[in-house]
């Protein structure tokens, strides 16, 4: 399924060949090995005198979203930021701390110059003085691989020394937010930001910034290499475009998944090898805890953006977790608001106190259906950030889905 946009065994050979790799690393493919391949091309073509409107077109023709999760059109965001006055600033959001995903990390310890070239295509678009790459700390090798490339880069004339920072993150889930990110790499405490003003009027430093996800870089990079058709060419069940989609659970081969956008949840069970021997697919979570639990029986929707929307929940970043017969709903919705309940900055009422509020209810043996429905709403309404809004998916959908076990 990983048929572009990832290391095969022969670039990895050129790599290895082309003395790219390290013992301690994974093997992954070098700017020598890169651009030997054609890589930085586009990117010096561009930067020769491109028609910027012409290159956005080209990334609302191909239908890119941003897929850190949210699949804001990014043709969309790069006008927003183009259009606002002022030196502006870019960064990319490697804090990829949606349980079950880690899609980004694969991207990184196989080709980080795909996603580094996206990522200066777009710096080049919208004039950006410096680049930040905002990276978890959980991924010791991509910070290494990250910062052997980057000097690769400075030492090959590519990218001026400094122009290119990277941060790490300290493990705090709400850092991931983008304006939380962006006060963490001025040096605060991460807190989310109200909205309006948008990052693309007022970010780093309360200049316009660009921010966007690892994969959705890389997208830029195969696009304006391959052109649009790389993602609108691919049709299923009625949608455009991939998805890479990260599996995990009770399936026999986790990993992550190229798919066609509108896989179902069959499709891609059956990428990652089927069930585990002796376990029935009973239930799965689309795209993270904030999407909540969705029944086997749902098994014919396609699991792009939007779809899952009259269903009460979204795809989210595209982390599948598949539960089994072995598994119970109510104790992994349990479990997903033990971990929002640990990582709410605590900044707001509802969120702070609504997810101890419903670890606590969600403790008893039967739910009080109606109170945790009253705290799911003042949660969703009242909520700063997509955190606190989202964290009642779990509960909802479990009582809905499976109102047997609650
Ligand atoms: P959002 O919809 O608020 O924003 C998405 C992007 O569009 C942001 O960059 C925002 O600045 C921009 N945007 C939206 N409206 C705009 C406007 N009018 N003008 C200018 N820019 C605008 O969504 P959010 O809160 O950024 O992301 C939520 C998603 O993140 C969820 O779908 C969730 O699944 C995902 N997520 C992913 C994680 C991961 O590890 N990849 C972790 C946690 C959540
Ligand atoms: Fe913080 Fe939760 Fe409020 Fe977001 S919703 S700002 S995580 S307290």
């Amino acid at each position: 399924h990983n048929h572009i946009g990832h290391a095969t065994p022969d670039k990895v050979q050129a790599a290895i060949a082309a003395g790219d790799t390290h013992a301690h690393l994974p093997y992954y493919e070098g700017l020598s090995a890169y651009r030997h391949r054609g890589g930085y091309v586009e990117l010096e073509r561009l930067r020769k005198g491109a028609d910027w409107d012409a290159v956005q077109d080209l990334l609302e023709a191909a239908g890119l979203r941003g897929m850190g999760g949210a699949g804001f059109p990014s043709g969309r965001k790069w006008g927003f930021v183009r259009a606002a006055p002022g030196a502006r600033y870019l960064a990319v959001n490697g804090d990829e701390g949606e349980p079950g995903t880690f899609k980004d990390r694969v991207h990184l310890e196989r080709e980080p110059h795909v996603t580094l070239e996206g990522m200066l295509i777009a710096a080049a678009a919208v004039e950006a003085e410096r680049c930040f790459i905002y990276m978890r700390d959980e991924y010791p090798a991509v910070l290494e691989i990250l910062r052997r490339e980057i000097a690769a880069l400075e030492a090959s004339g590519l990218v001026a020394p400094g122009y290119i920072e990277l941060r790490r993150g300290a493990g705090a889930y709400i850092c991931g937010e983008e304006s939380a990110m962006i006060e963490s790499i001025e040096g605060n405490r991460g807190l989310p930001r109200h909205r309006p003003p948008y990052v693309a009027q007022n970010g780093i430093f309360g200049r316009p910034t660009l921010v966007h996800n690892v994969e959705t870089l890389h997208w830029v990079a195969m696009i304006c290499r391959e052109g649009p058709d790389i993602l609108n060419g691919v049709e299923r069940n009625g949608r455009t475009g991939y998805r890479n989609y990260s599996v995990s659970g009770r399936v026999a081969a986790p990993g992550v998944y190229l798919l066609p956008a509108g896989s179902t949840i069959l499709d891609i069970i059956d990428a990652a090898g089927g069930m585990l021997k002796g376990h029935t697919f009973k239930a799965y979570q689309p795209g993270g805890p904030s999407s909540g639990l969705l029944p086997a029986s749902m098994d014919d929707v396609p699991l792009d953006f939007d779809t899952l929307q009259p269903h009460g929940t979204f795809i989210g970043s595209a982390a599948v977790v598949v539960l089994s017969d072995h598994d119970s709903a109510k104790d992994a919705a349990l479990n997903m608001l033990r971990f929002f309940e640990d990582e709410s900055c605590g900044q707001c009422t509802p969120c702070r106190v609504g997810c101890e509020k419903a670890v606590k209810l969600m403790q008893a043996d039967r739910w009080d259906g109606d109170l945790l429905e009253d705290l799911c709403q003042v949660m969703t309404d009242a909520s700063i950030c997509g955190l606190g809004q989202a964290a009642p998916n779990p509960i909802r959908l479990v009582m809905k889905h499976f109102p047997e076990e609650v």
